[in-house]
C-alpha cells in the first residue's frame, strides 16, 4: 500500500483515537506524518509508536484554538519538507450533555472554539500553502451530529454542522485551484471520547447507542481512517465538498 508515497500529511488530534489511527494508516501508506495535538506526552508516545512500526512521523504540540500557532505550524511544515499535500483537521472535544437551555455560554464557546474555529484556524494556512502548490487534499472531521440533531449536545451538534458548512464552502472556492476538501462524519466510534476518560456517555447511554445500531457494535477508529485515507488519496480525485458518513448504518433508518 503506497497511496501516499512521498506525501506530507498534517493531522490534528493525532495523539488519540481517530487521529492516531489515521496517522498510523497514512504512515503505512507512505506519507510522512506531522502529528499535532494539545497533549504533548500522548503525542510524543504516539509518534514514537508510528515510527516503531516503520512509519515516518514527527510530533508537534498544537492548540488549535491558537490561530497563530496553527499558521506557524503549517509554515514550518512547508519550510522543512517543501510542501504540504494532505491535511486532516480532526482535533475535537465533546463537551457535556444537557438540555440546550442548560448548556451555558462557557460550554458553547469552549466546544465551538475547538471544533469549529480550530478547524478554521488550520484550514486557512493549509489553503494558502496548497493554493501556492496548485494541489492538495483536506479532510475535516464532522460527525453524524453534524448531519442531524443530537439531543443533549447542542453545542457539539452546532459545531459539527458548522464544520460541514465550512467544508462545502471551501470546496466550492478551491476546486479550481486543485484542492479537494471533504468532511468525514463518524458515527459512534470506540475512542477515549466515547468509552474512555473523556467520555460524555454513561454506561446505559452507550449500551443504548450500541443496541440501536444496525451492526450492534461501535465503530473502530481504523474504520474512519480508511475513509480519510481514501479521501486524501488520488483514488478519490473527483470527490470534493462531500460529507462522508461512516456510521455502521446508524443514520440509515427513517
Ligand atoms: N468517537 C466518536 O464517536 C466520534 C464521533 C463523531 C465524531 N468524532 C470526532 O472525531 C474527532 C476525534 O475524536 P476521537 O473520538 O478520536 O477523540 P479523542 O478524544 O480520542 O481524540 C481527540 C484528540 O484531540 C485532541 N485535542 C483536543 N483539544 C485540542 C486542541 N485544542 N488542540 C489540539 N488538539 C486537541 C485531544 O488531546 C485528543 O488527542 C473529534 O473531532 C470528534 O468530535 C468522534
Amino acid at each position: 500500500m503506497s497511496e501516499l508515497a512521498g506525501k506530507i500529511a498534517l493531522i490534528t488530534g493525532a495523539a488519540s483515537g481517530i487521529g492516531l489511527a489515521t496517522s498510523e494508516l497514512m504512515a503505512a501508506a507512505g506519507a510522512t506524518v506531522v502529528m499535532a495535538d494539545l497533549d504533548q506526552e500522548a503525542g510524543n508516545n504516539a509518534a514514537a509508536s508510528v515510527e516503531r512500526s516503520g512509519g515516518r512521523a514527527v510530533f508537534h504540540r498544537l492548540d488549535v484554538r491558537d490561530a497563530q500557532a496553527c499558521s506557524a505550524l503549517v509554515e514550518s511544515v512547508v519550510e522543512r519538507f517543501g510542501h504540504l499535500d494532505v491535511a486532516f483537521n480532526n482535533a475535537g472535544i465533546s463537551g457535556s450533555t444537557s438540555l440546550t437551555e442548560d448548556q451555558g455560554l462557557e460550554l458553547w464557546q469552549r466546544v465551538l472554539d475547538v471544533n469549529l474555529t480550530g478547524v478554521f484556524h488550520c484550514l486557512v494556512p493549509q489553503l494558502r500553502a496548497m493554493r501556492a502548490a496548485g494541489k492538495g487534499a483536506i479532510v475535516n472531521t464532522a460527525s453524524i451530529a453534524g448531519t442531524g440533531g443530537a439531543a443533549g449536545a447542542a453545542a457539539y451538534s452546532a459545531s459539527k454542522h458548522g464544520v460541514i458548512g465550512l467544508t462545502r464552502t471551501a470546496a466550492l472556492e478551491y476546486a479550481k485551484h486543485g484542492i479537494r476538501i471533504n468532511a468525514v462524519c463518524p458515527g459512534y466510534i470506540e475512542t477515549p471520547m466515547t468509552v474512555g476518560d473523556r467520555s460524555i456517555f454513561t454506561g446505559p447511554h452507550l449500551d443504548r447507542a450500541v443496541s440501536a445500531a444496525p451492526m450492534r457494535r461501535l465503530g473502530r477508529p481504523q474504520e474512519i481512517a480508511e475513509m480519510v485515507l481514501w479521501l486524501c488519496s488520488d483514488r478519490s480525485s473527483y470527490v470534493t465538498g462531500g460529507q462522508h458518513i461512516v456510521d455502521g448504518g446508524v443514520t440509515a433508518s427513517c
